[in-house]
């Protein structure tokens, strides 16, 4: 067990050493390693010291001032606060801070505004889209009829023609917009003016780019898209679950949609830890780190180029980079996992246009949001670049002692960069 141990963690080893040494066992791992995932980040001591609360105990089905259980004094002025910040940071008419996360608040939105057997339309998975955007195997694609648009072969980037003739064709009652594999900026005004024609309502899911939307460092989709989605764990640096923005006349239906349409009582501890984190997303402090996170995904993807990696879309406009791994010669699976072995944490993915499985696709999808919080900049960059291509080389070369040593030298390096929660 490390000496540093917090109080609250040390309380709980007494309890149950067990779980307290596999928590510490975690801790350890996300302190040596290297976090690429680009949907994961570090929360602050402060949002990991609300999600811990006491909150937890409490049920609140309904909303401040509406509820079903009694006792609702305290909880009704967190869950307003937490309204309030969304409201102030996202400048939003309506903010609904109660889903679980990112996939329930889409399936609110489909409940809201929709009827099963309705036409939808969203990125396609493969092509950066989200599985709730309507794609097969999730209930969004199984209760509607989902038309899907990708990106241009030649840049990787939205094809709004083919956008524009499918919404023409199909007339969706939903476009979503945005998505869980996009290097590139989202046209939210290119999307709405093609939503407008069909009559449809444009939802923007900006769960990847929340924090630096929040931050000014990506447009915002306030005024093209009436509907906003987004979990908070990601850039937006939350504790993990998901709020639904909208304009005025949305509210309504979005709210009866969450509750009683979807969920029971609101997770208390967590929407206290959102509130917390919305406060600390409107510091100027914030912007500094959003612009920071695009400004290192920028430095990292000129680093692999200059190393020969392939990039969709040829690079990032912000904290996401989609590596397409074709011309190394080697899986998005095997090249994780070595990776992973050598202390970079990261995930195989789908590129554009794969010819290969889902589960062994072509691409490693990587984002700098977390290592931006480790206070990590532009030269850093450069070494992470340098050990992610000497993994690659080593794996394809099946030398997993090489591996193991790069993973010291992480291990070494990232001593220099603590994370909150967690000291050796
Ligand atoms: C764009 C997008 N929407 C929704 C979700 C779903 O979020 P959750 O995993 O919290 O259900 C994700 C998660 O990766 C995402 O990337």
């Amino acid at each position: 067990m490390s000496d540093a141990y917090t109080t609250l963690t040390r309380r709980l080893a007494d309890a149950d050493p067990d779980i307290a040494r596999l928590i510490d066992d975690e801790g350890r791992r996300q302190a040596n390693t290297i976090r690429l995932i680009a949907s994961e980040n570090y929360v602050s001591q402060a949002v990991l010291d609300a999600t811990g609360t006491l909150l937890t105990n409490k049920y609140s089905e309904g909303y401040a001032g509406k509820r079903y259980y009694e006792g609702q004094q305290v909880i009704d002025q967190i869950e307003e606060l937490a309204i309030e910040r969304a409201k102030a940071v996202f400048g939003v008419e309506h903010a609904n801070v109660q889903p679980y996360s990112g996939s329930p608040a889409n399936l609110a939105v489909y409940l809201a505004f929709a009827e099963p057997g309705d036409t939808v339309m969203g990125m396609s998975l493969p092509m950066g889209g989200h599985l709730t955007h309507g794609w097969s195997v999730s209930a969004t694609g199984k209760w509607f009829n989902a038309i899907h648009y990708g990106v241009k072969r030649d840049t990787g980037t939205v094809d709004f023609d083919e956008v524009a003739t499918l919404a023409r064709t199909h007339r969706p009652k939903l476009i979503f917009c945005g998505g869980t594999a996009i290097p590139r900026t989202v046209d939210f005004a290119a999307f709405a003016e093609i939503a407008r024609e069909v009559d449809a309502l444009l939802v923007a899911d900006i769960a990847h780019i929340a924090g630096l939307v929040a931050g000014g460092a990506h447009p915002s989709p306030v005024g093209h898209a009436e509907v906003i989605s987004t979990t908070t764990h990601k850039t937006l640096r939350g504790p993990r679950g998901a709020m639904l923005m909208s304009t005025a006349d949305r509210a309504k239906a979005l709210d009866k949609a969450v509750f009683p349409g979807l969920q029971g009582g609101p997770h208390n501890h967590t929407t206290a830890a959102i509130a917390v984190a919305l406060h600390e997303a409107s510091t100027p402090d914030f912007s500094k780190y959003a612009h920071q996170i695009v400004a290192n995904a920028k430095a990292l993807a000129s680093a692999l180029t200059e190393r020969g990696f392939d990039l969709v879309s040829g690079g990032t406009d912000n904290h996401l980079i989609l590596i397409d791994l074709t011309s190394k010669d080697i899986g998005g699976k095997p090249a994780a996992k070595a990776l992973d072995r050598a202390g970079i944490e990261l995930n195989f993915n789908t590129v554009p246009f794969d010819t290969r499985k889902p589960f062994d696709p072509s691409g490693l999808r990587i984002g700098t949001a977390a290592v931006t919080t480790r206070g990590m900049t532009e030269a850093d960059m450069t070494h992470i670049a340098g050990w992610m291509d000497d993994a690659v080389t080593a794996a394809r070369a099946g030398k997993e002692e090489a591996l193991d040593e790069i993973a010291a030298q992480i291990s070494d390096f990232c001593a220099q960069y603590p994370i909150p929660g967690w000291s050796a």
